[in-house]
C-alpha cells in the first residue's frame, strides 16, 4: 500500500535540505502505486511534483501546493544480451551509485564514471547525466515511463529519448513519468576509454587508454569528493544541487564576443576553457566564467554561499531558505553576464520559483 500524508516539509527530501511543505505526499514502492497516485492526482486536476533522491530540485520556500509522489521502487534484473553486452533493467527507485557499485563489482562497463553522483536511477535519462567523459545516453537502450496525456505506459527507445548535453525528452515537460531505465553494459573487467583530461591526469594514463573498473570509480570518486559534489552529512559544501548552471554552448559570433570580453578584462594572452561542439560551436565552463567574474570559492550573499570547493554548487551552510539560494544564483548570473555578455541557464529543476 502506497502511504499518504499531508503537508510533508520537502526540506527533509532535497539535497539543498530547502522546500516549504507538500500539500500531500505519497510513498509509492510499486509500479503500480506511482502509476494510481499519478492519476488520482491528474484525475483531480492536481498538479503533481515526482520526487526522487531531491538532489537536483530547487523547491520554493511556500512548498508545493499538490501532490508529491515519491518514487520508491526497486529491483535490478538482466533482461537480455547483445554480442558483450548484457541489458540490465533498472527500477526508477533505486539509488543510482550504489547500482553503479554493483556494476563495476560485477564487471559492468559503460557507467563507471557517473560514481558518486546523487539522486535515482529515473532521473538519470531526464538531464542525459554526466561526468567526466561518460553520459548515460551512451548507455541508455529503452525507458518506460508512463505518459500521463495518453494514459498508457510506454517504451521510448534510444532515438525518442532524444539525449543531448544535459538534456532529454523529458526534461522542460511533466509528458512522462519514468518507470525503469534499461542501460546495456560491456561486460568487461576494464573501464571503457578515459575521456576527461582530469580524470586521465589523475588516473596516470592518455585519454584513451583504459584502466580496471575499480580504479576508474576510485579515481572518480576522489575528484568528486575534492570538488564537493560527493553527498557527505558532515561537509557542508555538499548540501547543494551539484552544478548549479550548465555549461554555456556558444555559437561563432558568441564565441568571438567572449573572446573579446577575455582579452579585455583578462588580458590578451588569457585562455577560457573550450570543449568542442557540434558544428562550429563551442562549449565553455560556467564554473571559470563564475569565478572570473569575481564570485571564487566561498562567496556568500546573506546566508546563502558558493561552495568552498567549486564555484558551480551554490549552498545552504544552514540557515539559508530557497529566497536567499535564489538570490545568490541571481547576482551570479547578473555578474557573469555583465562581465562576459553570457547568460548562465540552471541546471537543477525548479519548483515554485524562477531564476
Ligand atoms: N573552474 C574554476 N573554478 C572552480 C572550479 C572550476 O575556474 O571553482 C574551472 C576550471 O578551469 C575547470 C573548469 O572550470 O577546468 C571545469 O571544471 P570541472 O572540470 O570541475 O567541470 P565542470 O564543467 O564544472 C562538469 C559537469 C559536472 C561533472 C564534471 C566532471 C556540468 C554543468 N557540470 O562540471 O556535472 O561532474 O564536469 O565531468 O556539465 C552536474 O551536471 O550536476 C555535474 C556535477
Amino acid at each position: 500500500m502506497a502511504v499518504f500524508a499531508e503537508d510533508v516539509n520537502l526540506a527533509g527530501y532535497t539535497t539543498l535540505r530547502l522546500g516549504g511543505p507538500a500539500r500531500r505526499f505519497v510513498e509509492a514502492t510499486t509500479e503500480a502505486e506511482v502509476v494510481a497516485a499519478i492519476r488520482k492526482a491528474d484525475d483531480a486536476g492536481e498538479p503533481v511534483l515526482v520526487l526522487g533522491g531531491g538532489s537536483n530540485l530547487v523547491v520554493s520556500d511556500d512548498g508545493f501546493p499538490g501532490t508529491v509522489v515519491h518514487v520508491g521502487t526497486r529491483g535490478t534484473e538482466r533482461t537480455a544480451a547483445d554480442g558483450d553486452r548484457i541489458h540490465v533493467r533498472v527500477q526508477a527507485g533505486e539509488d543510482w551509485d550504489p547500482f553503479v557499485a554493483r556494476c563495476v563489482s560485477d564487471g559492468l562497463a559503460g557507467v563507471e564514471c557517473l560514481s558518486g553522483i546523487p539522486g535515482r536511477v529515473g532521473a538519470t535519462p531526464i538531464q542525459n547525466v554526466g561526468a567526466y567523459g561518460q553520459d548515460v545516453s551512451e548507455t541508455i537502450i529503452e525507458v518506460r515511463a508512463y505518459d500521463r496525456e495518453t494514459g498508457a505506459v510506454v517504451a521510448l527507445d534510444r532515438d525518442a529519448c532524444r539525449f543531448t548535453y544535459r538534456h532529454s525528452a523529458f526534461k522542460g515537460n511533466d509528458r512522462y513519468l519514468v518507470l525503469d531505465v534499461t542501460y546495456a553494459l560491456h561486460e568487461a573487467e576494464e573501464s571503457q576509454p578515459i575521456a576527461y583530461a582530469e580524470l586521465a591526469r589523475k588516473l596516470g594514463v592518455e585519454p584513451g587508454d583504459r584502466v580496471t573498473l575499480k580504479e576508474a570509480r576510485d579515481a572518480v570518486l576522489e575528484l568528486r569528493r575534492g570538488k564537493g559534489m560527493v553527498l557527505d552529512a558532515a561537509d557542508p559544501d555538499t548540501r547543494s544541487a551539484g552544478s548549479f548552471f550548465t555549461n554555456p554552448i556558444l555559437d561563432a559570433a558568441q564565441l568571438a564576443d567572449l573572446e573579446r570580453r577575455v582579452a579585455e578584462s583578462l588580458g590578451p594572452d588569457a585562455t577560457f576553457p573550450r570543449y568542442p561542439e557540434t558544428g562550429d560551436r563551442v562549449k565553455t565552463s560556467a564554473a571559470w566564467l563564475i569565478d572570473r567574474a569575481g564570485f571564487t570559492k566561498g562567496h556568500t550573499l546573506g546566508p546563502a554561499r558558493i561552495s568552498t570547493k567549486h564555484t558551480l554548487a551554490l549552498t545552504n551552510p544552514g540557515g539559508c531558505s530557497t529566497a536567499d539560494l535564489l538570490a545568490l544564483a541571481r547576482e551570479v548570473r547578473i555578474g557573469v553576464h555583465k562581465a562576459f555578455g553570457v547568460t548562465l541557464v540552471n541546471e537543477p529543476v525548479m519548483v515554485g520559483v524562477t531564476l
